[in-house]
């Protein structure tokens, strides 16, 4: 795939809770990462959204149909990143993924500590399953931004290196980086 491709980037989006799995609770992380996304992409793009329980087996076989059946060139992950028995979403991460991306996890709790004292609660992770990224951000809603803000300029090139799509985004918004040639 190349620049000149002009079919929708496929990104997975997936909410990972018990509660909002269930209707109990109004899933506002997912939403808030798809509007991230259309202010910061310049591409046409397409999200595939899941809402699951915090459950391993269901995570996971989530991740790998986005990645693998759907060809989403990213997913984000809300949810189920902390220390809570039902927590597993970076274990899900971790297991599907064939290379881990601590970096993504490390800056993120970095700039989440600058906004509450509770960041270090958060075990986020990235890694990549074939030509997909798989990116964790924790479930409160306000974190999205804080967290993507940080990552996102990496994004890009970092698809690019995995065999996928060129994402342009928006420069007055977000700057990807690419290394000079
Ligand atoms: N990071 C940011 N930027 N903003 C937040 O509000 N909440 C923290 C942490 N990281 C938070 C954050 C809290 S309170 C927890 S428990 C962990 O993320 C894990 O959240 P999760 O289990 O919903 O993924």
């Amino acid at each position: 795939m190349n620049h000149l491709d002009q079919s929708p980037v496929r990104i997975g989006i997936v909410t990972a809770s018990d509660r909002a799995s269930q209707g109990q609770y109004e899933d506002r992380s997912g939403p808030a990462i798809v509007e991230y996304l259309n202010e910061v992409l310049a591409v046409p793009w397409e999200p595939l959204r899941r809402i699951v329980p915090d459950e391993l087996s269901v995570l996971k076989q989530t991740l790998i149909e986005l990645c693998d059946q759907q060809g989403c060139s990213l997913v984000v992950t809300t949810g189920g990143t902390g220390p809570a028995p039902r927590d597993i979403t970076p274990e899900a991460t971790e297991q599907v993924c064939q290379k881990l991306l601590p970096g993504f996890g490390e800056l993120m709790r970095k700039v989440s500590l600058e906004k509450v004292p509770t960041a270090i609660l958060s075990r986020q992770t990235a890694g990549v399953r074939g030509s997909t990224l798989i990116v964790n951000l924790p479930g409160q809603p306000r974190a999205i931004r804080e967290c993507l803000d940080a990552v996102f300029p990496a994004i890009p090139y970092c698809i690019e290196l995995i065999g996928g799509p060129f994402l342009h985004t928006r420069p007055e918004r977000l700057v990807a980086y690419r290394p000079p040639k």
